[in-house]
């Protein structure tokens, strides 16, 4: 019975959803002409091209290579969704320096930022604009800004 446990929860992991999903390229946008905004992002997404569809229940994982211009020992991350007005994203990470990207960040460095993304049961299926910044907490400087969109499915 045990070693039957192990191995279904072994089946589970190998062939759980979050790992089907390739990571690819997606589009995004700048925020603003002030801010600093990615060299690519990628993320894991259901579908192989256009705007990266994600699917209740699933995790998917973005990832944004970046070069800043500071140096940050403190990073705040901040995602929301921007329809008729800007709504934080809940149950959010905001420490980025708690496993989402490697501190200190030094200017000029090539530096990779990644964020498992859970969709949740209680967001509703649709097309959202996301705007995620990341922000070093001591100065309030943009370390980098992107837009893009997701649709959940
Ligand atoms: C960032 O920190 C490094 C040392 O880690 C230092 O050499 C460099 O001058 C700093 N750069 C800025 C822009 O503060």
């Amino acid at each position: 019975m045990r070693q039957w446990l192990a191995l279904v929860a072994l089946l589970a992991i190998a062939v759980g959803p979050s790992t089907c999903f390739q990571p690819r390229r997606i589009m995004f946008a700048r925020c603003s002409a002030e801010e600093k905004m990615p060299r690519a992002v990628f993320m894991s997404c259901a579908n192989r091209r256009g705007v990266c569809e994600v699917r209740i229940g699933s995790t998917h994982n973005l990832r944004a290579i970046f070069i800043p211009d500071y140096n940050s020992t403190n990073v705040d991350s901040h995602v929301r969704w921007n329809s008729w007005f800007e709504v934080p994203l809940p149950g959010q990470d905001r420490d980025a320096c708690d496993g989402e990207i490697d501190c200190p960040v030094i200017a000029g460095e090539v530096t990779r930022f990644t964020y498992v993304l859970d969709i949740q049961e209680f967001w509703p299926r649709n097309e959202y604009p996301v705007i995620w910044t990341l922000t070093d907490r001591a100065t309030d400087e943009t370390l980098v800004c992107f837009k893009f969109k997701i649709n959940i499915v």
